[in-house]
């Protein structure tokens, strides 16, 4: 049967990734809603080449922009939140690529879950901030979750039954979480200092939108993942190990009682998980290289230093805490890493801004969406408010 696809956040980098994975599987998936930000030139462009029944600006203007770009094509034009929401759970919907960067990306997530829909999750920040809400909405609304960042699709992978929760019967003893390390892997505390946003946007192995390349430099990306697997697969944080693999070539492992360890292997090509993720059970052609384990040559292993990546630490901290700490810590850094990228902050500011403003917040057991959104929107202001020290 054709599906129809709602791509959320169709022009950043896993959008455009799914486009394509989509293109070479005509027969089996149609684009159905495109959805984008601000960025209309962009989206135009995509609405011009996939033909969709909808696409959707944040943005009024950007909108009404777009509106015009498209006055000679089938595509009805939507804005604002509700109209992401709604493409996520339109009735004629089967599956829902979640692929806004941030905080924003949470409330149409959770619109997709409440519909029962097949939901291909790369926006991380809907789990680290509403982790219990979000699974409870898949559960009650009969959603599939199909992780799409490429170490949880590892992890998914190699799991004995292919299902999440694996942890509680499957005799699984630790995930082993792998992190390339980023750009400044071997940096010292006094280069870390130094560090611009261009070189921090250059990272060696992955091409990926801004927001998470700063998060992957600064190894909160690495941390965000822990709370993602924790919801994922129902583990416990001692149960997570991160283990620094700068070649990017496992992209998780899982090790079992027994001593095995599974590992996930591929090059670096976000096209693996997100054909995974749209084809599951079955296998999809993605368009990916093949793995040249002679080109690779070896595989490296080290340990990840928090001394140096605070943010690891911070997102740990987050986790043992529980509650609305993961919100806190999650909107803290959206604010941290754009004033860096803004050049208002430096590199080593972005975990002691984030810190600041964890200590400075009182933790709440979670108990609605509303709620969370109103502690994002504060530690949002805090982290606003928040100076270096000279
Ligand atoms: N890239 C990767 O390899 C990768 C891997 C694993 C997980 N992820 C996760 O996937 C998500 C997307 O990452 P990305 O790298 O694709 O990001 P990206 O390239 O920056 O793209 C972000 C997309 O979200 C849209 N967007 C931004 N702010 C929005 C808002 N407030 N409301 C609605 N839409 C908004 C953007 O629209 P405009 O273009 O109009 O701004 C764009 O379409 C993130 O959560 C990231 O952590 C990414």
């Amino acid at each position: 049967m054709l599906q129809n696809v709602t791509i959320l956040g169709a022009t950043g980098t896993i959008g455009l990734n799914t486009l394509d994975v989509i293109s070479r599987h005509p027969e089996r998936y149609r684009v159905f809603a495109l959805t984008a930000h601000s960025r209309v030139s962009e989206l135009a462009e995509l609405c011009r080449r996939y033909q969709p029944r909808y696409a959707v600006m944040l943005d009024t203007d950007a909108a009404e922009r777009l509106r015009q770009a498209l006055r000679d094509t089938d595509t009805q034009v939507l804005e604002g939140i509700e109209a992401l929401e709604q493409v996520a759970s339109h009735v004629d919907v089967n599956v829902v690529m979640a692929a806004i960067v941030g905080a924003a990306g949470l409330k149409p997530a959770i619109a997709a879950a409440h519909a029962g829909k097949r939901i291909l999750l790369a926006n991380k920040e809907t789990l680290v901030m509403a982790g219990s809400l979000f699974m409870q909405a898949v559960e009650k609304g009969g959603a599939t979750l199909l992780p799409i960042d490429s170490e949880h699709n590892a992890i998914f992978q190699v799991m004995p039954a292919r299902r999440l929760s694996a942890l509680q019967d499957g005799g699984v003893k630790r995930i082993l979480l792998t992190a390339s390390g980023g750009p400044f892997r071997k940096a010292s505390v006094d280069e870390l200092k130094a560090v611009t946003p261009a070189q921090a946007l250059n990272h060696p192995n992955w091409v990926m939108g801004p927001k998470i390349t700063i998060d992957s430099a600064t190894l909160m990306n690495k941390g965000l993942e822990v709370i993602e697997a924790h919801w994922l697969f129902n583990a416990p944080a001692e149960k997570i190990e991160v283990v620094v693999h700068p070649q990017s070539v496992i992209h998780s492992m899982v090790e079992y009682v027994d001593g095995s360890v599974l590992a996930q292997m591929g090059n670096p090509d976000m096209r693996t998980p997100i054909a995974y993720g749209l084809g599951y059970p079955e296998r999809l052609d993605a368009g990916v290289s093949a793995l040249d384990l002679f080109q690779v040559g070896r595989l490296d292993f080290e340990a990840p230093d928090t001394a140096r990546f605070p943010c690891l630490r911070l997102a740990f901290d987050a986790l043992a805490q529980g509650g609305t700490a993961p919100a806190i810590l999650n909107a803290a850094n959206e604010v941290a890493v754009d004033a860096f990228l803004k050049g208002g902050i430096g590199f080593q500011d972005i975990p002691q801004l984030i810190e600041s403003v964890m200590n400075s917040m009182h933790i709440e057991p979670v108990n609605s969406i509303a709620q969370l959104i109103g502690v994002d929107a504060l530690a949002r202001s805090q982290a606003m408010q928040w100076r270096p020290s000279c």
